[in-house]
């Protein structure tokens, strides 16, 4: 067999990771990590000690080490990756500890609580020739790989209106029952991106409203409906509640796309129906069914695991993934966009 240059030893030799917030969704990340022969879980952190210890009992990580100070386990342990899971509003602390320290960084969502915070991340990643991105999981099911497949297709024609709609009544009790605008920064910044995702279009300005309701457990504003206008002329509604009792959609939201010539109506999952017009005559045309293919996308792992395995195979192979932060910033915009919007009263245009 032939042998390896340095490089490529390098490229292959396992890849060092410490974990960051030790809370609920870190079981989603060290559950398909374990799983894994490449990747060693060499550190975790929590500000909370005993969040650490109980993550790494639950996982028998045996004597993994645990540290509260991030930067002070980064300078002993010298991983290349840092796994950024903790709360929203220090996702660019960790990230920033994490560059200084010369780690790639996978970060849960959303980037940043502010966009100078998200801008200062792309630009420090770009410096410091770091990957960064964020989770955004919802991508990596084959249930909207197969909408974006339908989309691309153009068998609906050229997509001019997309919709979504998402009502969930979530008791999470914990930080986001007091977190102001809880749903567009902490849920909706899935919708949005799967908006993106699906339209291939860029936001453009947005109008949106945010209310707290009677019977509301939440401190602040958990609904919103918000309408974006996007490149291309698409226009993206939206309209969520976290606090609906009842009928609740699918956490990946329900959606109708109109295109040119046809238009689907897809759960979130597994149901799609699409039609598109076929006669040329009559008040209304008729129309035919259109196959939606759900096919498995070959390699394609779902969730987690798959936006890590992606993160992972471009930290060796020096490429991007497809949730980097210089795209995703454009989801954390529209969010911001949206927030500003509803403080304002008035559309305002999405930057980022
Ligand atoms: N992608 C998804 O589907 C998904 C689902 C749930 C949560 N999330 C995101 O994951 C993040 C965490 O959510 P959670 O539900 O696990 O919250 P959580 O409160 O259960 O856990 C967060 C943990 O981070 C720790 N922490 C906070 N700041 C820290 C810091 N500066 N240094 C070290 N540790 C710190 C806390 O002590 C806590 O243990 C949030 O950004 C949330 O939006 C994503």
């Amino acid at each position: 067999m032939r042998k390896l240059t340095l490089e490529e030893k390098v490229k292959e030799s396992t890849i060092k990771i410490v974990l960051v917030g030790c809370g609920g969704i870190s079981r989603a990340w060290v559950k398909p990590l374990l799983e894994r022969k490449d990747t060693v879980l060499s550190g975790l952190v929590d500000i909370n000690r005993q969040a650490a210890e109980k993550l790494a009992s639950q996982f028998n990580l045996g004597a993994v080490p645990i540290a509260t100070d991030l930067a002070g386990l980064l300078k002993t342990v010298k991983p290349d990756v840092v796994f950024d899971c903790t709360t929203p509003e220090s996702h660019y602390a960790v990230a920033m500890t994490a560059f200084r320290h010369g780690c790639h960084v996978l970060a849960e969502k959303p980037m940043a609580d502010t966009l100078a915070h998200a801008r200062t991340l792309v630009e420090t990643a770009g410096k410091k020739r770091k990957v960064y991105a964020v989770i955004q999981n919802r991508r990596y099911s084959r249930w909207i790989r197969g909408i974006v497949r339908l989309v691309r297709s153009k068998k609906l024609g050229t997509l001019t209106t997309l919709t979504s709609d998402f009502f969930i009544g979530a008791h999470f009790g914990g930080f986001r029952d007091h977190m102001k605008h809880v749903l567009l920064l902490d849920m909706a910044i899935h919708t949005f991106d799967a908006a993106r995702f699906i339209s291939g279009a860029d936001p453009v300005s947005v109008f949106c409203r945010e209310w707290n309701p009677a019977g509301s457990w939440y401190d602040h504003d958990a609904c919103a409906i918000a309408l974006f206008e996007m490149s291309g002329s698409l226009i993206y509604s939206y309209r969520g509640s976290w606090c609906a009792e009842g009928m609740n959609t699918s956490w990946e939201s329900t959606w109708r796309l109109v295109g040119t010539r046809g238009s689907a109506l897809w759960d979130g999952g597994s149901n799609c129906q699409a039609e598109r017009v076929k006669g040329k005559t009559g008040f209304k045309r008729e129309i035919e069914k259109v196959a939606v293919d759900f096919s498995d996308i070959p390699g394609l792992l779902e969730g987690h695991a798959g936006l890590i395995d992606e993160f992972l195979n471009c930290v060796r192979r020096g490429k991007k993934p497809l949730t980097a932060g210089e795209d995703n910033i454009k989801s954390l915009a529209m969010v911001l966009a949206a927030i500003e919007s509803s403080q304002k009263n008035k559309p305002v245009k999405v930057n980022w």
